[in-house]
């Protein structure tokens, strides 16, 4: 079971890297390892030798994640502004990333909340980032587990942060590649989105293989050898677990397909290797 941890003052949050917090900084960490392929600074020499590894094998790794973002922040804009979200469940939200979700969909509407989760203990350390909400809003930061949807729904966080009588919408923004059991990744959905309310919303981006294959089989085994598993799924399973739910149009696409902006639209297909798609609890 993931551990839950109560809200973290924002006076109490620590410099990078603290004494009393095992980073394992000695081998790669998939937060850290996208955090450094996007730019950032909270990673660690093994960190930046997988990525170098990963891209590669995946030479358009740092455009594919970056389309991979982009959707994040279209999408979230859209669940604000055409559907009146006003509460997103974000679970492997990641080390800070201008702009986090709760800055995309505040700037819609100020009074939206955000509960972040992730289980690795450097976005712990760096939630304090997350938990700058506008006033009128509220951001909470949860330290659990995917796998254990209970300890989500029962969290302190999630209960004072949403009513959930109102619609929420469950952002899996490129995590579910990380758990290899299809079965698990659908049975967690099902437990997740059981007690949201119609009009509830699911966003996922998730990675494949379907157009860069021999690319993408070699990123895959590159990640696996360095012990994290990423899973390529083809397009039908992809949109499985989206069972139940209404895929809004264009339905399940490369993540710069999915209501494309300019930066989206000048990407090819080999350069993204990210399906993504957002549906509607009915
Ligand atoms: C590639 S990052 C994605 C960050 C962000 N969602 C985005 O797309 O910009 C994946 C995140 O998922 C988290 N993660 C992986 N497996 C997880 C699990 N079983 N439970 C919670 N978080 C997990 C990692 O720690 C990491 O922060």
């Amino acid at each position: 079971m993931g551990s839950v941890v109560g809200w973290i003052p924002l006076s109490s949050a620590v410099d990078w890297a603290p004494p009393n917090v095992d980073l394992k900084s000695d081998v790669a960490h998939s937060a850290r390892v996208y955090d450094y392929i996007l730019g950032g600074k909270d990673n660690f020499p093994a960190d930046r030798a997988a990525a170098g590894e990963f891209t590669r094998s995946l030479p358009n790794l740092p455009t594919s994640m970056r389309a991979n973002r982009n959707f994040m922040v279209r999408s979230a804009r859209v669940l604000a502004a055409k559907h009146g979200i006003r509460q997103f469940l974000d679970i492997g939200t990641g080390l800070p990333t201008a702009p986090n979700l709760h800055e995309v969909v505040q700037q819609v509407a100020p009074e939206s909340r955000v509960v972040y989760v992730d289980n690795d203990p450097i976005v712990l350390v760096h939630a304090r980032a997350l938990l700058t909400s506008a006033p009128e809003g509220r951001t909470a930061y949860l330290d659990a587990d995917f796998t254990d949807p209970g300890a989500i729904l029962e969290s302190e966080q999630l209960r004072d942060t949403f009513d959930l009588r109102r619609p929420v919408a469950l952002s899996l923004i490129a995590i579910v590649h990380f758990i290899p059991d299809d079965g698990v990744v659908q049975t967690v959905i099902d437990q997740l989105m059981a007690p949201l309310p119609p009009g509830s919303m699911l966003a996922l981006t998730t990675t494949t293989a379907d157009f860069t294959p021999d690319e993408v089989n070699a990123g895959v085994a590159a990640y696996r050898a360095n012990g994290i598993p990423l899973t390529a799924r083809d397009r039908g399973t992809v949109e499985g677990f989206f069972k139940g739910l209404d895929l809004l149009d264009p339905g399940v696409v490369l993540a710069h397909r999915w209501h494309p902006d300019e930066e989206a639209a000048a990407l090819s297909d080999r350069q993204v290797y990210m399906y993504s798609g957002v549906a509607r609890k009915p």
